[in-house]
């Protein structure tokens, strides 16, 4: 009887060949799918706006008929889904995942193997994801895709923030520009030899934060990237249509599947109102559900470093200067000269771990403790780090004796230059060395040329790299923040021992030349979509020469700035990363990072404009506490606060850390002033950010707050 009426049902559409359409739960986004001469294509609108015009559908297979044509005929069936999940970490205490689905099975020919292929559309209130399945069939078992032929049509010239596409790096500055500019901007910095590889002068990467002129904000990214390879966009600036442009292996094909599988879900969120890009959930409801049982060892951290010292070259990761590390386990290091700028040394590390214990952090990361910095990078050296053995001024033991004794946790590092032959081959050694020496997280990192040559860092093979080591650390209840690996795509909801990434600039460029001063008013628009990210903020010394005269970088930035980002920038894993030195000298504006929360009950976004300003809310976890920060672009700019989302009928301490009127991120960058008020609900206030600045404030409960210098408000 079923395949009665789906013969009826498939008949009846291919004969009209008529759209199917279904709408969002709230009715506001409406999805249209249909098949043209064999082709099929679908279109997206917002409140009877059109967000995506009718866009083609399908992939390019080697040495097979493509999917991208010849379908016959297809059947749709629908679905709806509500449910409220409690994530691990995360911005809220729980998430809903409420939707309408949409399933089109195509149908192929004689002409085409009568293959199928399935496009599964998931409308929510805030946005579309669709992905692509194979089922499993005669005629498909093994496939390569060539390329992927996903279109996304956009309705006009919008206004986007973009990096260069490239295979290997996402650690650019964000360009603002007119989709129209995006081929002369991009044609001008390869002409200034800029560093970048873009496959194409309209290549971008994702997430592709928008605005329309007539106030559209449209996102369009990626979630639960695993087996596949990393999407890119390319435009054709003539029709302003995004095509899916997938990073390639080695030998240039994209992907290789065997059937049944299905590709990434493809996500479009968008909103009249900026603030609820922030909000939205699509990229972790696109994922599986957590696949950890025991998640009891999964901590959010908060935790300082040996780390900025050698960023800024003040210090080095290298004992020596020599080039000792021949064959790694055969050199004796004992020999070698020191070059006496390690950072590593046992001294150094225990300030490191007094003062996170001084000052109630849980972690201190150390780099450059493992020998084989000398020659780390730049050489393709195969077995480049052994992960296990310490250079002979760093007591491994002494360390992790005088940390467990402070209750400190120690971070470990894993720097793999990339080498992920070398690192693969020694994971389970490295982690259970971590685990013999209680380390339970760990910072790894893959800067330069993947080894094997001719490999990208978002390819399908790396990206499986990324995803075999963090579940392999789930198997060891070993967290994992990786830098230079993959931007992510949700994956931390299904594997929550992906803590945070990199993968994005970081405040680490304040240090090589300096990051644009409203960079971090776009990041939580464009790389933050898919996760946490270790952004390391918390710098108090703006000028670099000061801790290295050669380095002359400047940090653009203020001090309140710095504070802020740990309320805008969400991570469950946050850094303090500048000098305890530096943090001695202001300990006043230090006291918020010691207060602010990692985890939380519930967000709240107040302002937002990418590019521009940020102003976030968010409510400790378990706690009636609340701590607020505010970002600021290129221009001064004074924010509105209503604290209409406090508890009713409750008195609250707040401590406003702002920038005064004359501080600025290049010429006055330190000049801030705290100042205690009482609020309750009812309370407003008009808050002054000086350029590249902001503002922090932390809201306790009144009856637990420390009421020292309290003013009237
Ligand atoms: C780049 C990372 O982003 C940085 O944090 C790290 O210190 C260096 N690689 C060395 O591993
Ligand atoms: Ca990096």
């Amino acid at each position: 009887m079923k395949k009665l009426l789906n013969l009826i049902l498939l008949f009846s559409l291919s004969f009209w060949a008529m759209g199917q359409q279904f709408s969002s739960p709230n009715g506001e986004l409406q999805l249209n799918f249909e098949l043209k001469e064999g082709v099929p294509y679908y279109s997206l609108s917002y409140k009877n706006q059109p967000v995506i015009l009718p866009s083609k559908l399908g992939l390019e297979l080697k040495g097979k008929p493509d999917f991208t044509s010849g379908f016959e005929s297809h059947e749709v069936t629908y679905a709806d889904f509500d449910e409220t999940w409690e994530p691990v970490w995360s911005e809220e205490k729980s998430i809903r995942n409420h939707y309408k689905e949409m399933t089109v099975t195509l149908q192929q020919g004689d002409d085409f193997e009568n293959r199928t292929l399935v496009v599964r559309f998931r409308l929510f209130d805030d946005g579309l994801g669709f992905r692509y399945e194979f089922p499993s069939q005669p005629n498909l078992a093994h496939f390569i895709i060539s390329d992927e032929k996903t279109q996304f049509a956009m309705a006009g010239d919008h206004t986007a923030f973009w990096i260069p596409g490239d295979y290997d790096t996402q650690e650019y500055d964000y360009v603002e520009s007119k989709l129209s500019e995006i081929r002369p901007l991009m044609t001008q910095a390869i002409t200034a030899n800029v560093s970048q590889t873009s496959f194409s002068p309209t290549g971008v990467q994702t997430s592709l934060m928008m605005k329309t002129n007539e106030g559209l904000y449209i996102n369009l990214h990626e979630a639960d990237l695993i087996d596949y390879a990393t999407m890119h966009l390319n435009l054709d600036d003539e029709k302003m249509i995004f095509e899916s442009w997938l990073t390639p292996n080695a030998n240039g094909d994209k992907v290789y599947l065997q059937s049944p599988s299905v590709s990434p879900w493809r996500t479009i969120i968008v909103s009249d109102d900026a603030r609820d890009i922030l909000v939205s959930r699509i990229t972790y409801n696109l994922n599986e559900p957590n696949k950890i049982e025991d998640t009891s060892w999964i901590k959010p951290m908060k935790y300082v470093g040996v780390w900025w010292e050698m960023i800024t070259g003040k210090s080095t990761w290298s004992y020596t200067d020599e080039f000792p590390a021949v064959k790694l386990g055969e050199t004796d290091y004992s020999k070698a000269k020191p070059n006496g700028k390690h950072g590593a040394t046992t001294a150094n590390v225990k300030k490191h771990i007094d003062f996170a214990a001084e000052h109630g952090f849980d972690g201190v990361l150390v780099e450059g403790w493992n020998i084989g910095w000398e020659d780390w990078f730049g050489n393709a050296k195969d077995y480049v780090f052994d992960f296990v053995t310490p250079y002979p001024d760093f007591d491994l033991e002494g360390v992790r004796d005088y940390a467990k004794a402070k209750g400190v946790e120690m971070i470990m590092h894993h720097e793999t230059s990339s080498s992920v032959r070398n690192y693969e081959r020694q994971l389970d050694k490295a982690y259970q060395f971590m685990k013999d020496n209680g380390y339970n997280a760990v910072k790894s990192g893959y800067v330069g040329t993947i080894l094997p040559f001719g490999d990208n860092h978002y390819s399908q093979w790396q990206v499986n790299h990324y995803q075999y080591a963090v579940e392999k650390a789930a198997e060891y209840q070993i967290m994992v923040n990786a830098h230079e690996a993959v931007r992510p795509t949700g994956i931390g909801r299904t594997y929550p021992n992906l803590i945070a990434n990199e993968s994005a600039r970081g405040t680490e460029y304040q240090a090589f030349g300096g990051s644009k001063p409203n960079h971090v008013t776009v990041l939580p628009f464009t790389r933050q979509i898919g996760g946490p990210m270790d952004y390391t903020p918390g710098i108090f010394e703006m000028d670099i020469s000061k801790l290295n005269p050669d380095n002359n970088s400047w940090v653009n930035s203020t001090i309140a700035n710095q504070l802020a980002l740990y309320v805008t920038m969400y991570s469950p894993l946050q850094m303090a990363a500048d000098l305890p030195e530096n943090y001695e000298r202001f300990m006043d504006a230090f006291q918020f990072i010691k207060d602010v929360a990692l985890d939380w009950d519930k967000s709240v976004y107040l302002e937002a404009e990418p590019g521009y300003y940020l102003t976030i809310a968010r409510k400790e976890k378990g706690t009636g506490n609340w701590f607020l920060g505010n970002v600021n672009g290129n221009e001064g700019r004074t924010a509105e606060i209503k604290f209409d989302f406090l508890e009713e009928g409750k008195s609250y301490i707040a401590t406003i850390y702002s920038d005064t009127k004359d501080a600025h991120f290049r010429n006055n960058p330190q000049s801030y002033e705290i100042r205690k008020v009482t609020v309750t609900k009812k309370s407003k206030l008009s808050q002054y950010s000086a350029p590249g600045g902001g503002f922090a404030i932390s809201i306790m409960e009144a009856e637990k707050a420390d009421l020292k210098g309290l003013k009237k408000s």
